[in-house]
């Protein structure tokens, strides 16, 4: 199975979502069963590590995204993962027009699928610390929900 996380720039919350699913496959003893990329909408960031905002509260949990390197969505990333998953409806929008008709992999909003209390995981680049603990706190909730589907489908 493949799983693709997407957000606007590719630097704070799809690589934090990539890093938390991975570990949390690593514990599962599932990492050799899925592959997990992330991406971005936009372009602006490519070839960059992530944020150092989000590397350093990442960290602090015991995720090390250090080697992410940013890059940009494609129409072919349709073809490559089962299931793509956009942090924000702005995303879920921009990968609906992306998205060809004959696509197979599914494309939904991350944190609606996995029954958060929130719909969108917020962008936290333009404000303060506390964002960034607000992104780790619903990506490793929802991550959670995602392994156990993913432990359903494999
Ligand atoms: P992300 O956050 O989509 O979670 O990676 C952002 C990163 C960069 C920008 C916006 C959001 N930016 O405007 O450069």
């Amino acid at each position: 199975m493949r799983v693709l996380f997407v957000c606007l720039g590719n630097i704070c919350r799809s690589p934090t979502a990539e890093g938390v699913l991975r570990h949390q496959l690593q514990a599962a003893g599932l990492a050799d069963q899925v592959q997990v990329a992330s991406a971005g909408t936009g372009d602006w960031h490519v070839g960059k590590a992530p944020d150092g905002r989000t590397l350093k509260a990442a960290l602090a949990r015991g995720y090390d995204l250090s080697e992410q390197r940013a890059q940009q969505v494609k129409v072919g990333h349709f073809a490559e993962f089962d299931l793509v998953l956009a942090m924000d409806q702005s995303n879920l929008r921009d990968l609906r027009a992306l998205r060809p008709h004959a696509a197979i992999g599914e494309l939904d909003l991350f944190l609606r699928r996995y029954g958060s209390a929130l719909d969108e995981v917020p962008d936290p680049y333009y404000g303060g610390a506390d964002g960034f603990e607000q992104v780790l706190d619903l990506i490793e909730a929802a991550c959670q929900a995602l392994v156990v589907e993913i432990k359903g489908r494999l």
